[in-house]
């Protein structure tokens, strides 16, 4: 059932009260990492709801907001292969009416990484989906490890804010040759697409490193930077090792660390990382 609606998706919320219900944003343009949150969203819950709305607050003037991928009909036709339940496909007015003027906004984790870059992101994206889980009120919560700020940012702002839901996060999913599935892998010409399979060599070769016993951030730092600028196509943005938890970057590691970078190839940003746990 495709909702555009708010009222309508309360209706139905409200309807199956008694079921666990599974929420799972997106922006559409869908890949197999959405879909890995669907599978999963459709084992743990009774009834599964995806999201798809592009978010104009999370991008800044200049960056991709016109350009980003959409193809609604295929998105749909996934959806239903996957038995999902609802889809909540809502319109800018319907989200932003004229006359918004609320925000969230989670300080510390959101200034790192890609808040550097991008500073206005995830006061855009801690916005709508505190919006989203108020509109849909899910028992539990999907989001990718592809994004691990914006994972740590949503875990920040259930906290402070008390939603009482579970978030579950799930691993990447990768293609054949590792690159990381990405709506945004769209933009790359085959060049830049053979060139982008840096990030996840950069970012195993500073796994493999670390196994091996080193626990110097900056030379994993060093090691990443130097893989990628192997690569005529690619310009760092940030390559980091930093703690999982704060995001702030270490310079001895102890038993845990996220390593990530973000790159352009053209205009092209991506971004990738491998979360090291503790054991
Ligand atoms: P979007 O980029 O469409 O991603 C939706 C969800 O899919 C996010 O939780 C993201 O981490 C996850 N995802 C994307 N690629 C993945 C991959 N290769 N493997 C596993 N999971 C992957 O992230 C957003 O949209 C937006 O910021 C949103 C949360 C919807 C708010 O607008």
């Amino acid at each position: 059932m495709v909702l555009t609606a708010i009222n309508e998706l309360n209706a139905q919320r409200q309807a199956d009260a008694n079921a666990s219900w599974g929420l799972v944003p997106t922006m559409g343009y869908l890949h197999n990492g959405h879909l890995s949150l669907i599978r999963r969203a459709r084992v743990d819950n009774g009834k599964v709801i995806a999201s798809i709305f592009v978010n104009p607050t999370q991008f800044s003037p200049g960056e991709d907001l016109a350009s980003y991928p959409r193809d609604l009909e295929r998105d749909l036709a996934l959806l239903r292969q996957e038995d999902v339940d609802m889809v909540f496909v809502p319109s800018e007015d319907e989200l932003y009416p004229e006359g918004f003027q609320t925000s969230v906004i989670v300080s510390e984790a959101a200034r790192p990484l890609e808040g550097a870059s991008r500073p206005t992101h995830f006061q855009g994206v801690a916005t709508i989906v505190a919006k989203l889980f108020n509109i849909a009120r899910p028992t539990r919560v999907y989001f990718g490890q592809k994004d691990a700020q914006q994972c740590v940012v949503i875990r920040q702002m259930i906290n402070d804010l008390n939603f009482d839901l579970e978030m579950v996060v799930c691993p990447i999913v990768r293609e054949a040759d590792g690159l990381a599935m990405s709506s945004r892998n769209y933009y790359l010409s085959p060049e830049e697409r053979q060139s982008a399979t840096v990030l996840y060599r950069a970012l195993s070769a500073a796994q493999s490193t670390f196994i091996q016993g080193e626990r110097d951030g900056q030379m994993l730092r060093s090691l990443m930077a130097k893989i990628i600028s192997t690569e005529p196509l690619a310009q760092i943005d940030y390559v980091s090792a930093a703690d999982p938890n704060t995001l702030r970057e270490l310079d001895r590691i102890n038993d845990s660390v996220l390593l990530s970078t973000a790159v352009y190839f053209g205009q092209t940003r991506l971004i990738d990382n491998i979360l090291i746990a503790a054991n």
